[in-house]
């Protein structure tokens, strides 16, 4: 009687789990999604009808795929290729359009009242969560909120500080010398060619985080950023376990690849700051990234006597050198390969360029004086990282998580 009784609870807890569990998953997967559509409709947004679980996912990929198989004329009008779902969204819709990652909700944002409400209530709308795969690559400052966000961002801005850059220019002027000095040798038997330019700026601007971040110890630091970029790619790949909980169980092979990477440059970071710390226990001057970093790491513990939670621990250090690589790289080496095409097209800029490097730097090495001379190219340069950051920035709104403040 008693096993019979035993059984039946078991069955019915099992029952009351399985239905709870199929309940929430129809809640966030189709009743919540609904919800927030007809809410959005009222408030005037349009957009594509949520589609149980999969949302705009399958056409967004299928289109970015779609375009990136097509080359584009240097003329052409690039939007459609570099975000042809959110471009075809806007002519269909309109600019107050919602789109679905999956289950979630994103809003395209165009009115400047808005975007500056939304830039000041950070608390309110904050960075979208990401799932622990993606935090394998993206991490630091960068997905940081409140408290913590003004905690790291104070123990790091001295390594961005104008005194400190300054330093670090004679180290980036050895990378462009290797890479210039290489094209030079590619081209010198006919005094022209064709070069691919993109894999040797991809390297320099990896060279220069490195060789800022490293100082000395820069081979070690390229190495992590081989690992990065795989890293990269396979993140990218995983974009979905952001949007489904539970996605990573779906591709085993990847995460255990993920988990490798992030393992060896872990393993490389740690070896890093060790060696750095005796260094600075020796009282050696660490003038890079890592060794600006650790020192105002240190003096932030040290002026609040040694608080538990003051400074930021070893592995937060390593993620802020990590992010470097993350949001310096790429973003710079698209920039200089940008401005490059663009100095290709208008070649009477490129003559002005040219002629106010040789009036200002003759024959010298550049440093931070002459630089602010460059009112040319600090003009166009000025000017794409402008249209970098105000395109990343439109990135950044139109994926505002809207479920998170939503809900
Ligand atoms: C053309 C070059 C660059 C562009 C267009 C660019 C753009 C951006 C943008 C739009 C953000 C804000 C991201 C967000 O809040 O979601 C950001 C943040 C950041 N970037 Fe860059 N970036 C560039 C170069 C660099 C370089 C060279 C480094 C360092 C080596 C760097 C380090 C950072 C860091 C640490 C953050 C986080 C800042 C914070 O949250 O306080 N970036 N960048």
């Amino acid at each position: 009687m008693v096993e019979v009784n035993t059984h039946v609870v078991m069955v019915s807890i099992g029952v009351v789990i399985l239905i709870t569990w199929a309940w929430k998953f129809l809640n966030d997967f189709w009743f919540k999604p609904k919800k927030l559509e007809t809410f959005m409709r009222s408030q005037g947004f349009k957009g594509n009808p949520y589609r149980f679980l999969r949302g705009d996912f399958i056409e967004m990929i299928r289109m970015t795929q779609q375009a990136q198989s097509k080359p584009i004329k240097l003329d052409d009008y690039v939007v459609p290729s570099i975000a042809p779902f959110h471009y075809k969204m806007v002519q269909k819709y309109g600019k107050n359009c919602f789109f679905w990652y999956g289950p979630k909700l994103h809003l395209n944002i165009t009115d400047p009242d808005m975007i500056k409400e939304i830039m000041h209530k950070h608390n309110i709308f904050q960075r979208p969560a990401l799932s622990s795969l993606s935090k394998l690559t993206i991490n630091g400052l960068v997905i940081k909120e409140g408290d913590e966000w003004m905690k790291h961002r104070k123990i790091i801005n001295p390594a961005f500080g104008a005194e400190k850059l300054k330093n670090m220019i004679p180290l980036m002027y050895v990378s462009c010398l290797e890479v210039v000095k290489k094209w030079e040798e590619l081209i010198q038997e006919e005094g022209f060619g064709e070069i691919d330019v993109w894999p040797d700026i991809e390297k320099l601007t990896a060279d220069v985080i490195s060789r800022t971040t490293f100082g000395s110890s820069y081979e070690e630091g390229k190495r992590i950023f081989q690992l990065q970029k795989e890293q990269f790619v396979l993140t990218h790949q995983s974009l979905w376990s952001n949007y489904i909980k539970g996605w990573r169980f779906l591709a085993p092979k990847m995460n255990k690849r993920l988990k490798e990477i992030s393992r060896e440059t872990d393993a490389i970071m740690r070896d890093l700051m060790l060696s750095r710390e005796k260094r600075m226990e020796n009282k050696e001057k660490c003038e890079d990234m890592l060794g600006i970093l650790m020192e105002s790491n240190l003096q932030e513990i040290q002026k609040n006597g040694d608080d538990v939670g003051s400074g930021l621990s070893s592995e937060d250090v390593m993620k802020e050198c990590k992010l470097f690589y993350f949001a310096g790289q790429e973003t710079t080496s698209n920039l200089i390969s940008w401005t490059m095409i663009m100095l290709g097209l208008h070649l009477d800029w490129q003559e002005r360029a040219r002629e106010e490097i040789t009036q200002v730097l003759g024959d010298n090495q550049p440093n931070l004086d002459a630089l602010n001379h460059l009112k040319i190219v600090t003009c166009f340069v000025g000017f794409f990282i402008f249209a970098g950051l105000t395109s990343l920035l439109l990135l950044r709104i139109i994926t505002c998580d809207y479920v998170g403040f939503c809900s």
